[in-house]
């Protein structure tokens, strides 16, 4: 029996419902197979910030960045816990992201059958990209370290070769495994960004074609992030594999995320060379918290990329057509607000049904 350690932060408002029935998927995921989890659980987040004056304590950051093997998290954040500054304190970006340098955030968005796209006539097989956000740098570099005083504050982009080149490198691994853009099934990273103006940008762009040089067998092109934001919602099928700087990933991937269903039904894996931690692209919803509305589908997803993550493909693999199939017999309607009816527990419940545990041959 392989063990698996998992570290687990399950965040503020609608966190703990989320990952509470994820885990549960999981457990049931192990019955029959030759594996299992061993939860070690992670007080971390805005909650944890406002009890005990730290986000996440340093020797939580140690327990996830050396002994588990990886992370769940759910969203965190509460909208009343703020640095003196206006900054919302609890969100834990800077404390994982850059404290596990986990430089890419990937961002798959897939139409999947039974949801509909905000964006009319769209179906199955048109809509299935991965935003590769950077995620160590760009212009959330500066969070936290801003300049300027009561008059005047100003924030920096930055952009390193090595920090672009991972990232870049990244996005063409992800694309090689790939069967290419729906549209023309040409393997393809699109780079996005507004090198037309800012030198950042432009320096991000020339080091991605650099990058691409390397990939000969996977095509290369770029667009203007303005542009871009048109033709995720024009064009999707033409999208493969899109890299970016940190700012303008956050912004397109919920973009994204409204063309497959919302945002809740998005997960994101934070991948460095080492440590990674997987999540929903969502925040943490504190209005629809303790009501049994919330909807899990993101986090499911999310432990779907942990699962493979840890070489468990297969069980990713089942995890992912459970919830694609209770989404396409409408066993379970998300609504755009982010709600469902039932909420995590009754998600949960229908896909573990849909797994079809313990019928397995
Ligand atoms: C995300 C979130 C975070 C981010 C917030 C909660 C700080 O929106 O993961 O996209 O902006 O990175
Ligand atoms: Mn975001």
């Amino acid at each position: 029996m392989q063990v698996h350690r998992i570290a687990v932060i399950r965040g503020d408002g609608i966190g703990p419902e989320l990952v509470d029935a994820t885990v549960s998927v999981l457990d049931a995921l192990t019955a029959g197979s030759a594996f299992s989890f061993e939860y070690h659980y992670v007080e971390a987040g805005a909650g944890a910030y406002a009890r005990t004056g730290t986000a996440c304590s340093a020797e939580d950051l140690d327990y996830i960045a050396t002994t588990a093997e990886a992370t769940l998290k759910g969203p965190v954040g509460l909208p009343d816990v703020r640095f003196p500054d206006g900054t919302e304190a609890g969100v834990l970006g800077g404390i994982l992201r850059t404290g596990l340098d986990t430089y890419a955030n990937i961002r798959p968005m897939l139409l999947l059958p039974g949801v509909g796209s905000c964006l009319a006539g769209r179906d199955l097989g048109d809509i299935d990209y991965v935003i590769v956000r950077e995620n160590t740098e760009g212009l959330y570099a500066s969070r936290g370290k801003g300049v300027g005083n009561r008059q005047a504050m100003a924030d920096t982009l930055l952009a390193t070769r090595e920090g672009t080149t991972r990232v870049c490198r990244r996005a063409f691994e992800i694309a090689a495994r790939r069967d290419g853009a729906p549209a023309d099934g040409v393997r393809r990273v699109t780079c996005v960004d507004k090198a037309n103006v800012l030198r950042s940008h432009a320096f991000f762009r020339e080091i991605f074609f650099e990058v691409a040089a390397g990939y000969p067998d996977i095509a290369a092109d770029c667009v203007h992030a303005d542009a871009a934001a048109q033709e995720l919602v024009l064009r999707p099928e033409r999208f493969d594999v899109l890299v970016m700087e940190n700012f303008l990933g956050d912004i397109l991937s919920d973009l994204g995320g409204a063309t497959v269903g919302g945002i809740s039904l998005c997960p994101s894996g934070n991948l460095g060379d080492g440590a990674a931690y997987f999540e929903p692209i969502h925040g943490s919803a504190p209005s629809l918290a303790g009501k049994d509305v919330a909807n899990p589908v993101g986090q499911l997803l999310a432990a779907g990329m942990l699962l493979d993550h840890l070489g468990l493909a297969e069980a990713g693999d089942r995890l992912r057509a459970a919830v694609a199939g209770v989404l396409a017999d409408g066993t379970v309607r998300p609504e755009r607000d982010g709600s469902v009816r039932g909420g995590a527990g009754a998600v949960a419940g229908a896909v573990i049904a849909a797994l079809g545990v313990g019928t397995r041959a």
